[in-house]
């Protein structure tokens, strides 16, 4: 591509339930200033019309290779050529299969054999097809000879089946297309189906890097059965500790009260209260990367009742309260600031002038913001989505609404990035 010119996406859009979500997919493309020209299989007319591609990409949809005998105009092999990144999405197990042997019977696969450009595949298909050991063997030798396979998302199927096969959601496709296309200001995932970081976890964007996040709410306990909390469901945070970990970093997970299994290769410290909390994140320092997303209560009681208060002994009661620690302002300000320290702030007005202040009063270098307010801020607490806006010194970066695995995948794609352009590697290091 020129500079300059927008970058242009040749979508192969295979037979499948799943090709439905490639008009979405069609709409972020276009959205995120790249073109997009689209083929569509047999199977895949079954889903989605040409037509309705042809509006969303406002370019001509091809469908056979019989279509293209006008190799003036455009042949099979000038349409591999043109683009600077092919797409296939939905990949279908038949589509997987025939691209790892090299079958071209059709417009799809012919011009998939044909192309010399970088090639990306997403697949979605029944659990137990993407697990049979020939879609297991396909995609591997896929990867092998350089295609990038986007692991597909675990969770409930159209056939009413339950596990690893669903096409990832259109905003989490985008940002893996907009990172292999390098546009800057996109989400990017530096995490999935790379072959070198597979197969070597010296590639990996955090191998080697400790990362302390905490996450949850904390209790401040009044008496033996009553507390003092902030809502929280721990999601993001366990979200964020799963994906450093993914990325090859060594984490440390101190979590609050969250009904949450532990993430795959992570270490977790359960802890209850504010100081609790703070005096973990102390033991667990030094670290080259610090993410505080807890909600961590701002006050305590003075006192904690021993006994049980009742109403009738009391009336109301006077609760006096006190500060609990800021636990991200003294990780920033103590002797073992990890290098890059990053808060999260859920805000109900003024969501990035509180964050940039925020940023400020705590010495973080970057703080997550996400509006709580109204309705969203319920969809947001407890749910599995999240906008955010990352404040840094070098201004704003907001990402698309996307579900919070995918904005964890984001940030520390973006963590990894900080840290190699800045060689990061903890202590007292500021990130520039
Ligand atoms: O001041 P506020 O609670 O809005 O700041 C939010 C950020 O500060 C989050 O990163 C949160 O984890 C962190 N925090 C903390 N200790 C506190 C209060 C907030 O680490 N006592």
């Amino acid at each position: 591509m020129n500079a300059g010119d927008p970058p242009r996406i040749l979508l192969v859009i295979g037979g499948g339930i799943a090709a439905y979500k490639s008009c979405e997919l069609i709409r972020l493309i276009r959205k995120g200033g790249a073109q997009v020209t689209c083929i569509i299989t047999r199977g895949g007319q079954q889903f989605v019309t040409p037509m309705t591609l042809a509006a969303l990409s406002e370019n001509p949809v091809y469908t056979a290779l019989w279509d293209l005998k006008n190799e003036a105009e455009m042949g099979h092999i000038q349409l591999s050529r043109e683009a600077d990144l092919v797409v296939v999405c939905p990949a279908t197990a038949d589509l997987l299969a025939k691209m790892a042997v090299g079958i071209a019977d059709d417009l799809a696969t012919t011009v998939l054999l044909a192309t010399d450009k970088p090639v990306m595949a997403v697949p979605a298909m029944n659990v137990r097809m993407w697990e049979h050991a020939a879609t297991r063997r396909n995609v591997a030798a896929l990867r092998q000879s350089g295609v990038h396979v986007v692991e597909p998302d675990a969770g409930p199927m159209a056939c009413g089946e339950f596990g690893a096969g669903r096409l990832p959601e259109p905003e989490a496709v985008w940002a893996q297309i907009s990172q292999r296309l390098s546009l800057p200001g996109a989400a990017v995932d530096a995490l999935a189906g790379q072959p070198d970081f597979d197969r070597d976890p010296a590639h990996r964007a955090l191998h080697g890097k400790h990362v302390l996040v905490t996450a949850g709410p904390t209790h401040e306990p009044i008496d033996p059965v009553r507390y003092i909390a902030n809502r929280s469901s721990g999601k993001q945070g366990f979200a964020i500790a799963e994906a450093a970990a993914a990325a090859g970093a060594r984490v440390s997970l101190i979590a609050g009260p969250v009904q949450l299994d532990t993430p795959h290769g992570v270490d977790r410290i359960n802890v209850e209260s504010a100081r609790e909390m703070a005096e973990a994140v102390t033991a667990a320092l030094p670290a080259d990367v610090g993410i505080m997303v807890a909600a961590v209560a701002d006050w305590r009681t003075k006192d904690i009742a021993r006994e049980k208060m009742k109403k009738r002994d009391t009336g109301l009661p006077a609760l006096e309260l006190t500060e609990n620690p800021d636990i991200l302002a003294d990780m920033a300000a103590s002797s073992q600031r990890p290098g890059l320290v990053i808060g999260f702030a859920a805000e109900t007005q003024d969501v990035i002038g509180n964050a940039i202040a925020k940023r400020a009063r705590k010495n973080a270098d970057w703080i997550v913001a996400n509006d709580v307010s109204g309705p969203r801020g319920k969809s947001v607490m407890g749910g599995d989505m999240n906008h955010v806006h990352i404040v840094s010194d070098t201004g704003v970066d907001s990402l698309d609404a996307m579900p919070k695995d995918a904005v964890a995948r984001a940030l520390i794609a973006r963590i990894g990035a900080a840290l190699a352009q800045n060689n990061i590697d903890g202590g007292d290091t500021r990130n520039g």
